[in-house]
């Protein structure tokens, strides 16, 4: 690291004196590959040309693994981010095209969130630490880790965390938006579950984020997404986890039977906090099926929370499991997105709307390209019972729930063939979400709250969170990114101010 300091310095150094009409332009992946070397891949080395490829497509979606950066930053440790940083973070390097980046975990987001043309990609992938405490109540995990990884060590020793429901999803992507969670009603969101963060911040510096230092910085984090600093490690709280209940479960078309039940479900004092279920619609012929994703988290089969919904089901692979099971199976069956298109709003649990919004996704869906898959819906609860535990554990997070009910989250998804849909069916699930909640207004169940991990590159998660809360969101970033790079310098993710229009 000395060396590079000194090389670091003195590259500087030429940079800051040379006029910029002066000779070929140094980009800024030629200025991280003096100092960070064969971690840096660049589009045109003839030696790291496969290398490129591959990084390239380990994306989820086809959209991401489109884009052409100058190069990928591959760091292996946080000293490697901040170098880095302190590089990119350079005055000369403001609004230089090349020198804009991108901070990729898992590479999930349906949308190039992670991904930059042009620009410098730093890819966290080869950051996979993973530290159990000595007394089992944490674990460190490097931000490169997928979920799978985290979970395959965790289970063998009986341990979980609170953390994706899907093998193949990033550790730093799911963490920074939220999170939900097999846990979630007993632990909330997967964000609630992290005891510390280790934080590069935009001049370079390496900081801790907890309830004892940096609190406001530690707050922010949890749904503040890529806003204030790179995220290379997050200790988890860790917990005695054994066998468990789950599967698939498949409905007949329009069975009204289930939608009350999952009505009951949804509601914080009914239910069996420790059951969780992602209730789906498809759009079929003008019809919908329904079925759903089902775990409990305890080693019991057919646990009363989901009798109504289980027995009166077509079909059902629910069985004693494990939660680690049920996350590889997720990943094996979705192992590439395609061109997925995302996008999601909550309500405050209410019946009649669920059906009101599941009949506009039919009728939405049929205005669709041919072929298009039309609009799945996943709805899913975010109950109101752990948030009181949570803000007096660890005070909370960004995300404005304290005092919201029981809402439920849904995800609408849906995608496109080919490249040249890809817009129409962004704009078709920008009418849908319109739409939706203006329903939601005149039936007043509309929660402004949304989802990030879920969010369409045409909405505004961080307005979602309310006005105090963004407030205060931008705030932290002022005092830990003064020069505000993480907002002028990394174009993807969803920024703390966002003007109407800045999508089209
Ligand atoms: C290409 O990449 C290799 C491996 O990192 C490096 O040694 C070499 O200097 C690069 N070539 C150029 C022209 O940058
Ligand atoms: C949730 O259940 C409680 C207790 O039965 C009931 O009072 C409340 O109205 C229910 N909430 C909703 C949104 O149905
Ligand atoms: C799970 O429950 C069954 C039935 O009660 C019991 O036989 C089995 O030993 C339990 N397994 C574990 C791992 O606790
Ligand atoms: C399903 O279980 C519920 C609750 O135990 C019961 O009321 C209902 O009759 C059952 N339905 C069927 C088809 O078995
Ligand atoms: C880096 O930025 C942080 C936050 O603004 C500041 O506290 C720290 O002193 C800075 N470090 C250096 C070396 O300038």
């Amino acid at each position: 690291m000395l060396l590079n300091s000194v090389v670091l310095t003195a590259f500087l150094g030429s940079l800051a004196g040379a006029a910029p009409a002066q000779g070929p332009a140094v980009t800024c992946c030629d200025a991280l590959s003096l100092i960070l070397q064969e971690k840096v891949v660049q589009l045109g080395n003839k030696t790291t040309e496969n290398e490129y490829k591959n990084t390239r497509y380990t994306y989820w979606t086809e959209r991401s693994s489109e884009v052409t950066p100058s190069c990928f930053v591959k760091p292996s440790s946080s000293e490697d981010v901040s170098a880095t940083l302190k590089i990119l973070s350079q005055p000369q390097y403001r609004n230089v095209l090349s020198c804009k980046f991108a901070i990729r975990s898992g590479g999930h987001t349906p949308w190039p969130a992670a991904a930059i043309n042009g620009g410098v990609t730093i890819d966290l992938s080869n950051m996979r630490k993973l530290e159990v405490a000595e007394d089992r109540k944490s674990i460190g995990v490097g931000a490169g880790n997928k979920w799978g990884m985290v979970y395959s060590k965790l289970e063998q020793m009986d341990l979980a965390v609170s953390g994706g429901r899907w093998g193949n999803v990033g550790v730093g992507g799911l963490l920074t938006g939220g999170g939900l969670s097999f846990f979630q009603g007993k632990r909330g969101l997967a964000c609630d579950g992290i005891l510390n963060h280790e934080v590069v911040l935009s001049n370079g510096t390496i900081v801790q984020a907890n309830p004892k230092v940096n609190t406001d910085l530690y707050k922010a984090l949890k749904g503040g997404n890529n806003n204030f600093g790179i995220v290379t490690r997050f200790d988890l709280e860790a917990f005695q986890q054994g066998k468990i209940w789950g599967g698939g479960i498949l409905h007949a078309a329009k069975d009204p039977t289930t939608l009350s039940w999952f009505t009951n479900f949804a509601n914080s004092s009914l239910t069996d906090l420790d059951s969780m279920v992602m209730y789906s619609t498809v759009p079929l012929f003008g019809q919908w099926m329904s079925g759903g994703l089902v775990t409990y988290a305890k080693n019991v089969t057919d646990p009363s929370s989901f009798r109504d919904f289980y027995n009166t089901s077509l079909f059902s692979t629910a069985s004693i499991t494990t939660y680690n099971q049920i996350a590889q199976f997720n990943a094996i069956g979705t192992p590439f997105g395609g061109r997925a298109v995302w996008a999601t709003f909550s309500f405050k649990n209410n019946a009649a709307f669920m059906r009101t919004v599941i009949d506009l996704a039919a009728q939405e869906s049929r205005t669709m390209p041919l072929f298009s898959p039309g609009i799945q819906l996943i709805f899913q609860p975010l109950w109101k019972a752990p948030r009181a535990k949570v803000l007096a554990e660890t005070g909370g997070n960004s995300l404005g729930l304290d005092d919201q009910g029981d809402l439920i989250i849904v995800l609408c998804s849906s995608g496109s063939r080919r490249a040249a849909d890809d817009m129409t069916i962004n704009l078709a699930m920008k009418g849908f979400i319109n739409k939706a909640t203006q329903k939601a207004r005149d039936a007043g169940v509309y929660s402004s709250y949304i989802y990030l991990n879920y969010a369409a590159e045409f909405q505004d998660p961080i307005a979602g969170y309310g006005e105090s809360n963004r407030a205060q969101l931008i705030a932290v970033s002022e005092k830990y990114d003064p020069i505000q790079l993480f907002q002028k310098q990394v174009p993807g993710g969803f920024k703390l101010r966002r003007a109407e229009g800045d999508w089209v």
